[in-house]
């Protein structure tokens, strides 16, 4: 996943994908088996979702936020239903909303809810293991909700101290954390995401119960990014 965070304008995201396109076909990377998903701000959402029917790219977007609400007068809020037209993924819980927009476990809980009632796929970051106990995913009726929503959660674990400072945790480390997660949650695809690179990417999805990696300041570039997927 390549999450763009507040980055690149909509010209800049078209340039993204043109140069990402050309990479594909040059270098001929297979990303059969691989699911590769876009993050873009909200303005660049909708150009992207355009280009990309030109590019015929097998790419996914995501949402980088939804509203905890329906539509209505929540002013500034893109809700469930508008990114439904546009993204099949969001993310949620990011530690730069938690930590600059004071998003607590409740607000994480209900951006899950608006989620999965639009039948978007949450990928919900954590940080520390609390964080997902506290998590409506523990919640009894977790399971028969998804069930009727016939949707799917992914969890990616973020540590703070990884995020950004080109120090990634170790891949044992981070093997470890996604255990621990799917013994709290059951088997469902656990992310690693802070400092990944082209090079070091592998020694993530080579772990046991690592299924992918997002990718902040290195998703920027597409070619470092489509090394990234390759490697992986
Ligand atoms: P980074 O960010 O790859 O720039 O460390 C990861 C993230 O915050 O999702």
């Amino acid at each position: 996943i390549a999450n763009w965070k507040s980055n690149k304008t909509i010209k800049e995201t078209e340039e993204w994908l043109h140069s990402f396109s050309d990479g594909v076909k040059r270098k001929g990377v297979n990303v059969e088996g691989k699911t590769v998903i876009v993050a873009p701000s909200f303005t660049s959402l909708e150009h992207a979702h355009y280009c990309l029917g030109n590019l015929k790219l097998s790419l996914k977007f995501a949402a980088q936020d939804i509203s905890p609400f329906d539509e209505g007068a929540h002013t500034g809020e893109v809700n469930g239903r508008q990114i439904k037209e546009l993204a099949d993924y969001v993310i949620v819980g990011h530690s730069e909303r938690r930590k600059n927009f004071g998003e607590d476990e409740e607000m994480v809980n209900q951006k899950i809810e608006h989620s999965l009632k639009q039948e978007l796929t949450p990928i919900v970051c954590v940080s520390i293991l609390e964080q997902t106990q506290k998590s409506k995913l523990k919640s009894q009726n977790y399971n028969s909700k998804l069930k009727s929503y016939e949707n799917k959660v992914v969890i990616a674990y973020e540590p703070l101290f990884a995020i950004g400072s080109g120090k990634p945790d170790t891949p044992e480390n981070a093997n470890e954390f996604a255990k621990s997660i799917k013994n709290e949650l059951g088997e469902i695809p656990v992310l690693y995401g802070g400092s990944v690179k082209s090079d070091n990417v592998k020694s993530f999805t080579s772990m046991p119960h690592i299924g992918g990696v997002l990718v902040g300041g290195a998703s920027l570039d597409p070619l470092e990014f489509l090394k990234i997927i390759k490697n992986a």
